[in-house]
């Protein structure tokens, strides 16, 4: 089981033994396209891999795919099933909205989400993670 924990790291959990293991040896960025697997964002990335796919036609994980998601209006990707507190909301993705998003939290942008609560609180890698993200879900 994958948990993504209000500090960023997702946790990988053995089911059988309800230990926690080391934080999730994914193969970091085997499937993305080649000239994004050494953009610094997809260090950041790692934390949300477990639950949004990135590339057209790749179908919701937890979370919706991200693909296409600057100049959409929140809550409007396809075959997925989002909270009614996130339907109800008026937001359009831009770089500037997505990293508000995890700059105060999904809990106070988007109340009652059902997205986990995370942030990221260096500017830095709030940065990059909108650059790799705006170049991996075109
Ligand atoms: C444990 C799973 C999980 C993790 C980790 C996660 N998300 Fe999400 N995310 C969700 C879910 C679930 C939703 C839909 C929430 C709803 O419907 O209320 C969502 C929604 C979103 C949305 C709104 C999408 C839309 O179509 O309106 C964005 C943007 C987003 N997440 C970005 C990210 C980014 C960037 C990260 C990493 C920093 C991340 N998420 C980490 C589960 C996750």
């Amino acid at each position: 089981m994958l948990a993504g924990g209000a500090d960023g790291f997702v946790r990988r959990y053995d089911l059988r033994t309800r230990s926690e293991k080391a934080p999730a040896a994914f193969p970091e960025t085997d499937d993305l396209p080649p000239d994004l697997r050494d953009h610094p964002g997809a260090r950041v990335f790692a934390a949300c891999r477990a639950c949004h796919a990135l590339g057209a036609g790749e179908g919701p994980r937890a979370g919706p795919s991200l693909h296409g998601v600057f100049g959409r209006r929140i809550a409007t990707a396809p075959d997925y099933a989002y909270s009614d507190a996130l339907k109800r909301l008026d937001i359009v993705w831009t770089s500037e909205t997505v990293s508000r998003l995890f700059e105060v939290g999904p809990s106070i942008m988007t109340p009652g989400t059902k997205m986990p609560e995370q942030r990221i609180l260096d500017p830095a890698d709030r940065a990059a993670l909108v650059g790799f993200l705006e170049k991996a879900t075109r």
